[in-house]
């Protein structure tokens, strides 16, 4: 799936499992979905607008009468390019199967012709009545995806089918509809993001200016399409990602350690970080006083790339360049210098790129290929090297 083609309507009916879809919103997050959540005004006596507004970070309205200046009924149809409605209620269904339009979210139903899916939950007497059978018969007919819901308890005592299904489920069955391909389920992922840091001594140490934002996007996209993945993190902020292993390290020795050891068995390294070049030749176990600290000895640190190379069987290796000037020329070096199948490079002249959103360069493929990359997310840039890596290893 390309990075585009994310954006999901998620709607909200008046069931008691409004609650689980918080979790639900959460997990098509990690999935990489951007998601505007359109709850149902009865669905609010369950979960309130600032629940949706927080999780999704983006303004929510029930009514069309609502925010009326930005027509919201017409333009958010227009964005979504799915729709996903859980849980959807007995009366939800009728009145979609009745074609209303009598709040904003089956408005916008009507006005979008998006894929829809449904994922019912309700008493199992209601699920079962002839009338929500022939409108559930009605839905399908008119090509909207009904999960089935699950049997088991209910709330109070009442057990039969009605449950609203597990988070895991609701998610497989939509990817499904969305086409969303799991292409690197089975395979390995080893990230390194950030930049490491060579101590001087106790609080001083040389290092650079990585935010670690590229690596966190390709881990997060690998993760989503199916991959394990190892993120070797050196000093970036962050502290758990679901369903990654992040492993912390400092300076360039460290990384080195932890790359070795995860190499072996992947299948894709995408080696972000940005390693020290060089290391003070000692650290001083002492803070060094002002008074002595007038130069520091450095020694070069080992090429972590190159190292990993003379090691490599079938991984594919990603590697990056930060330029300045003769970006394409100076990839094409370090690609071969260091035993890399793809690079990208990235022009950082006047501070461009660290710490930003966006990335604009080249990949250049080992056959010589080169892909221009106009300024785009960092998230994009992530999944698109995952493409290439993907075709490269075959
Ligand atoms: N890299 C590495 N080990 C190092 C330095 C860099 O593995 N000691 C990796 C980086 O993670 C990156 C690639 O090599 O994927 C290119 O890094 P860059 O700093 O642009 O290149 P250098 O080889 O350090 O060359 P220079 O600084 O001279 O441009």
């Amino acid at each position: 799936m390309s990075s585009t083609n994310r954006e999901v309507i998620l709607g909200i009916g008046g069931g008691i499992a409004a609650y689980k879809s918080a979790d639900l919103l959460r997990r098509m997050q990690d999935a990489g979905y951007r998601i505007t959540v359109v709850p149902t005004p009865a669905s609010l006596n369950f979960v309130g607008a600032a629940t949706w507004e927080a999780l999704s970070g983006r303004p929510v309205t029930t009514q069309v009468w609502e925010r009326v200046d930005e027509v919201r009924h017409v333009n958010l149809g227009k964005i979504a390019d799915f729709f996903l409605i859980a849980p959807c209620t007995a009366d939800l269904i009728a009145r979609l199967a009745a074609g209303r339009a009598d709040d904003l979210l089956t408005n916008l139903v009507l006005a979008s012709d998006a894929p829809k899916m449904l994922v019912p939950a309700m008493h199992p007497s209601m699920w079962s009545d002839p009338a929500t059978v022939a409108n559930v018969a009605t839905l399908r007919s008119r090509g909207f995806t009904v999960m089935d819901p699950e049997v088991g308890r209910l709330t109070g005592n009442d057990v039969g089918p009605g449950r609203f299904p597990e988070t895991q489920s609701i998610l497989d069955t939509f990817n499904e509809l969305t086409g969303y391909v799991q292409d690197l389920a089975g395979k390995k992922v080893l990230v390194s993001a950030g930049g490491t840091r060579e101590a001087i001594d106790p609080v001083r140490y040389i290092g650079n200016r990585s935010s670690g934002k590229q690596g966190i996007a390709v881990a997060k996209a690998a993760y989503r399409r199916g991959a394990r993945v190892h993120l070797i993190a050196a000093n970036v902020d962050i502290d758990d990602l679901p369903g990654i292993e992040i492993e912390h390290v400092e300076d360039a020795a460290q990384m080195s350690r932890a790359l070795q050891a995860s190499f072996v068995d992947c299948d894709i390294l995408v080696m972000t970080a940005a390693v020290a070049d060089a290391r003070p030749s000692s650290t001083a176990d002492e803070k060094i006083k002002k008074d002595q600290y007038t130069h520091i000895d450095l020694t070069a640190n080992p090429d972590l790339l190159k190292l990993l190379s003379t090691e490599k069987k079938n991984q594919i290796m990603v590697g990056f360049a930060a330029e300045t000037r003769e970006l394409v020329a100076s990839a094409k070096t370090k690609m071969s210098a260091k035993g890399l199948d793809l690079i990208y490079v990235n022009d950082v002249s006047d501070g461009a790129i660290f710490g930003q959103e966006e990335t604009e360069g080249t990949i250049v493929l080992v056959d010589g290929q080169e892909i221009a990359i106009a300024r785009t997310s960092k998230d994009t840039l992530a999944d698109l090297l995952l493409d290439y890596a993907l075709k490269q290893l075959g």
